[in-house]
């Protein structure tokens, strides 16, 4: 387990200024499974910058949220400097809430790609409530698909095309942030199948849209805490680019698991 360095933070809230709406198609998940918040309480895992808390707070949920490094995002209403590999304990005696959610988290939390740490799977269950869902949604793991998922690589947005700009980008150029361990899924969701009935196992297509070419390589740049020059990162990413008109997009896949509590 890695926690974000300052620097890292820093740069995360760069890539945010640079191209405020880059991440909005990684949410329509979210919304799709989330869209009445109203009266209800979610519980977010490594809310970082908050951009998946924005996305539920504007759909009416109230959303306590835990971080490993950083600060509270704005209008939360309890948030927790906690790590969620050991678990929740940290949560209030009692704690029940109506979803639990991740976007992007997980992957420097676990060590193996097909469970979650015990003590965390157990404490999800324990603090959500019947009928409450969990959304995990994460950089899927490859070759890792069940033969019962559609076939991940349509076009741009599969698995394989999400893991060569992660080894491209993260490994071996960028600060080392998380385990270089990415989830499967599937095995996570028989992790969890004591306690959850399945709801959705699918690979979320989005892709981040960029003004330019030169606004993507420094996005891209920012987030992932490169080392890399500009033009290097320009030559991971071009494969990837593609051009509609005057916008640019970089297309890929998480990989989401949906699961609703006994
Ligand atoms: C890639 S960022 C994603 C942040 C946010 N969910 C988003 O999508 O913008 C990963 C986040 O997980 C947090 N994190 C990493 N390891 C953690 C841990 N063990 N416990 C709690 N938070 C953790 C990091 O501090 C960071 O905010």
């Amino acid at each position: 387990m890695t926690a974000f360095t300052l620097e890292r933070m820093d740069s995360y809230r760069e890539a945010e200024d640079l191209c405020p709406r880059a991440r909005v198609s990684e949410l329509r998940s979210f919304r799709d499974y989330l869209s009445d918040g109203n009266g209800k309480v979610a519980l977010e895992l490594g809310s970082g910058n908050g951009t998946l808390t924005r996305c539920l707070q504007e759909m009416g949920w109230t959303v306590d949220t835990i971080d490993i490094a950083f600060q509270a995002p704005a209008g939360v209403h309890r948030h927790y400097i906690a790590n969620i590999s050991e678990g929740l304990g940290f949560l209030p005696k009692g704690a029940a809430y109506d979803a639990v959610v991740s976007l992007a988290v997980l992957h420097h939390v676990a060590d193996c790609p097909r469970r979650l740490p015990d003590i965390l799977a157990s404490d999800i269950a324990a603090v959500t409530k019947p009928g409450g869902l969990v959304m995990l949604q994460d950089v899927p793991a490859p070759g890792s698909l069940p033969s019962s998922r559609p076939q991940p690589d349509e076009g741009h947005f599969g698995a394989a095309n999400t893991a060569r700009i992660f080894a491209n980008l993260v490994d071996p150029y960028s600060e080392p942030t998380h385990n270089g361990v990415y989830l499967e899924m599937a095995a996570i969701g028989k992790q969890l199948e004591t306690n959850f009935s399945p709801i959705a196992c699918f690979y979320h297509r989005c892709d981040w849209g960029f003004p330019d070419a030169d606004v993507a390589a420094r996005y891209v740049r920012s987030l992932f805490h490169l080392n890399m020059s500009k033009a290097d990162v320009k030559a991971a990413i071009n494969p990837t680019l593609q051009a509609a008109k005057t916008d640019l997009h970089l297309p890929w896949a998480l990989d989401c698991l949906v699961v609703q509590r006994i």
